[in-house]
């Protein structure tokens, strides 16, 4: 049998540099796996975009993941995990192949987060798309009835960190505003879910303007930990994802533009390989 026909990573999908911040803390967890890294850079942000665009994009990027052999793939990226996944889900994968599986972010985190909270009062600081298709607050309420939810959009939060702006000073304006907009609507919010898989990136900015008192959650330990337990609870997906522990990284747009961002974001040399879409 030739190693070709073996390799079967885990795909690890977002609209760009964002899900590194998932598949660092994935890879930490689980080294012994292959994986395989998509950013559709060239297309990002998906935040603003329409469902339909956002659907259309993830399901292309999809499809490139199972071409490239992989049989399980993670949308480390909330927007599309809110605007795309179910469809994904539902209609798609039964007629692509009802073996494999795509899985989000939301889900692990909304099962998690009510264990934080002593108030009860969460936030929630995602992209547009993500606040406006209300996946948060739907999905806590499934777990943690008694959670209310609060919700900002946060629309310039990705082009700062797409463009590398997100260290200089400019972008504490866009950090401030936005924290004091969704702390107006509760004093009692004492756990915020970073909502977009881009925000780590910004950590330190948002931890400027958030009061010590208030727990972040971002999205990396949580989702890591929900795909050990999910490999342990389904050993016929494990059984097929190949463990050589490589990895490698897909972007649309050219290699030289991501590499040197990405590896800053990943904490390793990256060097990728462009993916025409
Ligand atoms: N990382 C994506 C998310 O988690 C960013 C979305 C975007 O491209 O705007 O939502």
């Amino acid at each position: 049998m030739s190693t070709e026909k073996t390799y079967s990573p885990i795909g690890v999908f977002d609209s760009g540099y964002g899900g590194l911040t998932i598949m660092k803390e994935i890879v930490k967890e689980l080294p012994q796996y292959d994986y395989l890294y998509l950013g559709d850079n060239a297309r990002a942000p998906y935040g603003t975009r329409s469902f339909e665009t956002v659907y259309q994009y993830t399901l292309e990027c999809v499809n490139h993941l199972f071409a490239k052999g992989c049989h399980l793939v993670i949308l480390a990226c909330n927007t599309a995990s809110a605007k795309a996944l179910r469809n994904i889900q539902q209609k798609d994968l039964p007629n692509i192949d009802p073996s494999r599986r795509v899985l989000g972010v939301i889900r692990p985190t909304t099962e998690v987060v009510g264990n934080f909270s002593k108030t009860k009062h969460v936030g929630v600081l995602g992209t547009t798309g993500t606040v406006t298709s209300n996946s948060y607050p739907i999905e806590i309420e499934k777990f943690f009835p008694e959670v209310k939810v609060f919700q900002e959009a946060c629309p310039m939060w990705v082009p700062l960190i797409e463009n590398n702006e997100f260290n200089n000073e400019g972008s504490n304006y866009f950090v401030e505003q936005h924290i004091k907009n969704l702390l107006h609507q509760s004093d009692k919010i004492d756990t915020v879910i970073l909502g977009c898989t881009h925000y780590p990136l910004l950590l330190n900015k948002i931890k400027q303007y958030l009061p010590q008192h208030i727990t972040i959650l971002s999205q990396g330990e949580i989702v890591s930990k929900g795909l050990s337990d999910y490999l342990k609870r389904h050993p016929e997906m494990d059984a097929k994802c190949s463990k050589g522990g490589s990895l490698k990284f897909f972007t649309t747009e050219m290699p030289h533009n991501f590499d040197e961002q990405a590896s800053r974001f990943f904490g390793k040399e990256i060097k990728s390989e462009h993916l025409q879409l």
